[in-house]
């Protein structure tokens, strides 16, 4: 069993492979955060805990006589509001009496075998794996509140989830004004945090700051997880790198509103807490109900960031994504989006389609314009049927095209979204959501529906089916192209309102749910105007996510690599593109796009039609080439090569089989300079005494070869690094296979 709890001392202990967490319960049943790091044994590490007194840190009644209790200054597991912890709170409630004072104690627990799932919300599921369950009950007596933290501890894969169920049992209605997932206090470390910031077209880039004594809040309050900030947040001391250092991993498997709060107190100790924004967020509970939080999940290496990676590369992949598409091949997708933009018709996606399966491409996806009186994007969302000014035959005609040739077919869709210009709005405006007498913010032209009423999610169910059934359909490209603002819904009544955008997010997940069982084969690809709604909660149905709306090369590595710090390379949605590029003008050779769009799931979005028979050879050779390195690509481990200062010259990144028999080593010179400085780029992940040979190349520039017989042990490979010969032209880059001989 790794979960464990010792009666005498009062400690819960959970251990993983190489990571142990520890709650302590005190005399008078405050539930303290002992310890998460590296395993020590199951050594009840309370001693960690000084109670030292500290002025205006009030104590415990019990303890009025004992200044050295706090909860002010004791690491807390669930810190509460208005009993004496004034650092962040995880929940916060206002009571029916207005009292909103909130003191948890321990009541008792239940170590189970296998997990419960939390209802209606994403979760990393058991799969194979082993997994015990704490569920620590904690009360408050006085409020009538009961609160379950549980813990799922999954052991081989050093990955402990948690979320929170708070029951009201008062007799009265009460309101949470906060609940946040997980809350956890390190103590004694001088720490660094690194959080994943953006815009659209720009999304997730790292930034590293120290954690200082002020509150640091990263946080999205734009109904969806955001291009802004991601719910993911790195802790790691000072010096730790991509190869050593201890370092913390948060994720929040959520799509909507979140909050990541990150405070350093007088102690020195370093408070996270990550779940739903508050800021909107109120959420009336009657008495009886339950409120579940969305789960979070935790990791802990003490061997750097690139370990860090692997374990939620390895977590997402495997327990988080559905598994139907886990070990299968995902075809190599063309995608008409940038080829066309709105303006095309039966005959010329025919074209495309035809052009497409020459150049090799696997699976077509027509995006949007195919519905509706959709020319432009000032109408047509609502409503799913066939623009038959555009499409004559249908989809289902062109559907049986794709697959006469031996391609899959996929469709885009933006279910949450109308414009007023649709039969949809005009029959049921009430379905937007809206405030009263006030004109919405608009967004692209387009509103957003109500997903918290079940009728919207029931329509959209429907309509969508309906297309699904009829054509042959193997994936779904799901939009979502605006923020949310007007977060009103003509549902709810005035003291509901702050439920909305919550329950928005899980009107979106029961659409995915039920779309999902329905239609199990058909594989859902994530989208938010790009990468706005990258987050574990959407990977939970869609085991991919179309990473960002720029498709340029060059801007791709910044936002591939921050992407890649917390999820995996079979998540990132990434496709070859027209040069000169549709969203920066910048030109860059088409085996520098291919390579750098080989670090995600490949694909292209361009007029196939517009490929000279050079390039449509081209083209072949890096499907083949993707084709061949699949399962290294895609269940490899992923390895950042270069840094920030590396990267004003070029980038790095590899790929290392799990066996480490072989190894891909991708390069691209981002600034070219004449008579250069010789690139080494140290590997990462081989094995130390393996001999490997180059035995694949691809490069932009003609003259790069392969080396004849050279033999490089692993440990040269990741000491001294491999020595590049210099690179010519604009933006070449290469990509060097290696095989383990002996
Ligand atoms: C935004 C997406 O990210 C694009 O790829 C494309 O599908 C457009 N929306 C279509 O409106």
């Amino acid at each position: 069993m790794s979960v464990k709890f010792d009666e005498k001392s009062r400690v819960f202990f959970m251990e993983t492979q190489n990571t142990e967490y520890q709650i302590k319960i005190n005399e008078i049943g405050m539930v303290l955060h002992t310890y998460y790091g590296k395993s020590v044994g199951c050594c009840d590490m309370g001693y960690l805990i000084k109670e030292i007194d500290r002025g205006f840190s009030g104590n415990p009644y019990e303890y009025r006589n004992k200044r050295g209790i706090s909860s002010d200054t004791l690491p807390q597991e669930y810190s509460t509001d208005g009993a004496g912890d004034y650092r962040i709170s995880a929940v916060s409630v206002s009571l029916a009496n207005g009292s909103r004072t909130l003191d948890l104690r321990y009541k008792g627990h239940e170590i189970t075998t296998g997990r419960t799932n939390p209802e209606g919300l994403p979760y990393v599921r058991e799969q194979e794996d082993k997994v015990d369950t704490l569920r620590l009950v904690l009360e408050d007596k006085v409020a009538g509140l009961e609160v379950t933290l549980s813990y799922q501890v999954f052991e081989a894969k050093d990955i402990i989830s948690r979320f929170a169920v708070i029951k009201n049992g008062s007799g009265e209605a009460v309101f949470l004004n906060k609940a946040a997932s997980a809350c956890m206090d390190i103590t004694g470390r001088d720490l660094d945090f690194i959080h994943f910031h953006g815009r659209h077209a720009m999304e997730r880039l790292p930034e590293r700051s120290r954690v200082g004594h002020e509150i640091h809040r990263i946080a999205s309050k734009r109904g969806t997880s955001s291009h802004h900030n991601n719910p993911f947040v790195i802790l790691c001391d000072k010096n730790t790198d991509e190869w050593h250092g201890d370092s913390y991993g948060v994720m929040l498997m959520y799509s909507g509103e979140h909050a990541e709060e990150i405070e350093r107190d007088q102690a020195g100790t370093v408070r996270v807490v990550t779940g739903i924004n508050d800021e909107h967020f109120c959420w009336k509970l009657e008495d009886g109900e339950e409120f579940v939080t969305p789960e979070a999940i935790l990791a802990y290496t003490d061997k750097g960031l690139s370990e860090l990676s692997f374990l939620f590369h390895r977590i997402i992949r495997d327990n988080v994504c559905p598994k139907e598409f886990r070990n299968v091949k995902r075809p190599v997708l063309i995608n008409n989006w940038e080829g066309t933009y709105f303006d095309f018709d039966d005959e010329k996606i025919t074209g495309i389609i035809d052009s497409a399966k020459e150049a090799g491409c696997e699976m077509f996806v027509l995006d949007d314009g195919w519905f509706g009186k959709r020319d432009d994007d000032h109408a047509g969302l609502g409503d799913w049927v066939v623009n038959r000014q555009k499409l004559k035959n249908g989809i289902e005609q062109l559907a049986d095209h794709t697959d006469s040739l031996g391609m899959k077919f996929g469709l885009w869709f933006e279910p949450e979204m109308v414009n007023e210009d649709s039969d949809l709005f005009r029959k049921h405006p009430e379905w937007a959501l809206s405030d009263p007498d006030r004109k919405p913010v608009m967004g692209r032209d387009q509103l957003v529906l109500d997903m918290s009423r079940n009728e919207v999610v029931d329509y959209l169910y429907e309509s969508m089916s309906e297309i699904l059934k009829s054509a042959k359909i193997s994936y779904i490209k799901w939009d979502f192209n605006r923020s949310l603002s007007n977060v009103f819904s003509g549902k709810y009544p005035v003291d509901r309102q702050g439920e909305v955008s919550h329950r928005f997010v899980l009107g979106t997940y029961s659409l995915m749910e039920r779309l999902r069982e329905a239609f199990p084969d058909i594989m859902i690809e994530g989208c938010s105007g790009g990468g706005g709604r990258f987050d574990a909660g959407i990977l939970f149905y869609s085991p991919q996510i179309w990473c960002s709306d720029n498709t340029e090369a060059i801007n791709r590595l910044r936002i591939q690599k921050g992407t890649s710090y917390g999820y995996p390379v079979s998540t990132m949605g990434s496709h070859v593109s027209a040069s000169p590029n549709h969203q920066t003008g910048r030109e860059v050779p088409l085996m520098t796009r291919a390579i750098v769009a080989m670090a995600g799931t490949f694909g292209y979005e361009l007029d196939p039609r517009q490929f000279s028979d050079e390039e449509k050879a081209m083209v072949r050779e890096q499907i083949d080439t993707f084709n061949r390195h699949y399962d290294l690509i895609q269940r490899g481990r992923y390895y950042r090569l270069s840094d920030d200062e590396d990267e004003k010259y070029y980038t790095s990144w590899g790929f290392v089989s799990e066996d480490k028999e072989e190894a891909l080593l991708n390069l691209v010179v981002t600034d070219m300079r004449a008579n250069p400085e010789i690139i080494y780029v140290r590997m990462n992940g081989l094995d130390p005494a393996g001999i490997y040979v180059v035995d694949d190349v691809i490069s932009s520039y003609d003259k790069a070869s392969k080396p004849e017989n050279a033999f490089f042990s692993g440990a040269a490979l990741m000491n001294a690094g491999y020595a590049f010969d210099p690179l010519f032209g604009s933006y070449p880059s290469i990509q060097i296979h290696f095989r383990k001989t002996v």
